[in-house]
């Protein structure tokens, strides 16, 4: 069975105006409260295209200036285009509408930073609080996307530079700006974005519906490491990408996500609950401790068939160690969780380089899954360590090919199709 391609949403579909650009379907900035800083930089008239934009979507924004911010643009502009107040000054007489923005640190779904000067990146990062904008992050636990626009001298500079990388540790999503002519008069990278491209990333990172609210899920990824003593390992090139692919986009459509991970060099996300194994014995047993009452397991992980049989607790003397290591079979993960009752819906992959198809419908039969998602993983370009995949979905009702595309946009159509065995 081939089923149409995955629709990409081109703009004038879901809901949306048709200046949106692609970002995909099921998608929705209705009821999403947005919390928008702006700080002082002749970018400031574009943040108001930011606002009036994600209004547009149906977002509820709620603008907060720096007082060099109303040097360019006036608080009237943001209140007029929002239809909300604007905070500028921290300890600024409450007025009637001023009850709205008590607790905005914590009705936030997305705090954007648009324009960031340099300054505000500075404060950010060395924690400073001293008006409405930088207190209220502090204070908040919203995602966090930052705009930077300045001259690109300044964006360049290791202080910036190191500021950002900062902030990026701890989760605050940058854009890239533009290089182009710069308000200054000179040349180089420094411009803010186009304002659809920053209501674009805002609709990546909260617009999801949220579909899979009151659900568990449990995801594996990464490889599983299985020593032969305390240096030396087998292992495989699983870099941990589509597991947490999935894990991110299941947090971002309100599911409770717990994600099993191998070593991998990925941040964990933010909003996941992550835990750490090495072995295919440790995964197995945090698989059977967390699966059972959870609605799905989907095992991204690469588990080590085979493992060195007696590990070493010394380091091995290369003349000790045999030509032939003896090894033992891990236990089928997978095939013991079908055995749960009730039986949550399970999905597992195929990571095969020939006969992919075939493989992965005798893993169907073989594991008691619901759902196998066979990757070639011979292809450059996808499966292991890449940004991107392509999967062949194979169930008891046939095969459907779903093209190569980003895996973090292929983990929303894998947890579509999750969604669909649900009923
Ligand atoms: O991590 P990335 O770099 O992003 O790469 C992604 C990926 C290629 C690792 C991923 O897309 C993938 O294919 N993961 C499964 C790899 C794998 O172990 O495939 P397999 O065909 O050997 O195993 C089949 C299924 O059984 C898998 O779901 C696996 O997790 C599970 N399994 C395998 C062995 C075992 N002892 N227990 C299991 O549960």
């Amino acid at each position: 069975m081939r089923r149409e391609r995955w629709p990409i949403d081109r703009g004038g579909k879901a809901g949306f105006p048709r200046w949106f650009p692609a970002i995909g379907p099921k998608m929705t900035m209705q009821g999403r409260t947005i919390a928008l800083g702006v700080s002082g930089g002749i970018a400031a008239y574009k943040a108001c295209e930011v606002a009036s934009k994600l209004v547009q979507l149906g977002a509820s924004v709620h603008v907060a200036m720096t007082r060099s911010a109303t040097e360019f643009v006036t608080p009237l502009t943001f209140r007029t285009l929002t239809q909300n107040p604007v905070i500028v000054h921290m300890f600024a007489e409450p007025k009637h509408w001023s009850v709205e923005h008590i607790g905005l640190a914590e009705r936030a779904d997305l705090f954007i930073i648009a324009p960031a000067t340099a300054n505000i990146i500075g404060k950010l990062a060395a924690g400073v609080a001293d008006d409405f904008i930088t207190t209220t992050l502090l204070a908040t636990a919203a995602p966090v996307l930052v705009v930077p626009a300045m001259h690109h001298r300044m964006y360049v500079h290791p202080i910036v530079q190191r500021n950002i990388v900062l902030l990026q540790e701890i989760g605050y999503r940058f854009m890239e700006p533009e290089t182009g002519r710069l308000a200054s008069g000179g040349y180089g990278k420094g411009r803010f974005p186009s304002p659809e491209k920053v209501v674009e990333q805002a609709v990546a990172l909260i617009g999801y519906e949220h579909d899979l609210t009151g659900r568990t899920v449990v995801v594996s990824a990464g490889p599983t490491v299985e020593p032969l003593d305390p240096v030396r390992f087998l292992s495989n090139r699983s870099s941990g990408k589509m597991g947490y692919a999935l894990a991110a986009a299941a947090r971002d459509r309100g599911a409770r996500v717990i994600l099993v991970s191998g070593p991998v060099g990925l941040r964990p996300p933010l909003g996941v609950e992550t835990v750490y194994i090495e072995t295919a014995a440790e995964l197995r047993r945090v698989m059977l401790a967390r699966a059972p009452g959870c609605d799905a397991v989907v095992m991204a992980a690469a588990v080590a068939d085979f493992a060195p049989k007696g590990r070493s607790e010394q380091k091995l003397k290369k003349q000790a160690i045999p030509a032939i290591l003896e090894l033992e079979e891990n236990p089928d993960i997978i095939r013991e969780l079908s055995q749960l009752q009730p039986r949550p819906v399970l999905v597992a992959f195929a990571a095969e380089t020939s006969s992919v198809l075939q493989a992965a419908r005798t893993k169907l039969e073989t594991k008691g899954v619901d759902l196998v998602f066979a990757n070639d993983v011979s292809q450059p370009g996808i499966g292991f360590g890449s940004d991107d995949n392509q999967v062949t979905m194979v169930s008891a009702a046939g095969a459907e090919e779903i093209p190569r595309m980003p895996k973090a946009r292929l983990a929303h159509v894998i947890w579509d199709r999750v969604k669909s065995r649900w009923g």
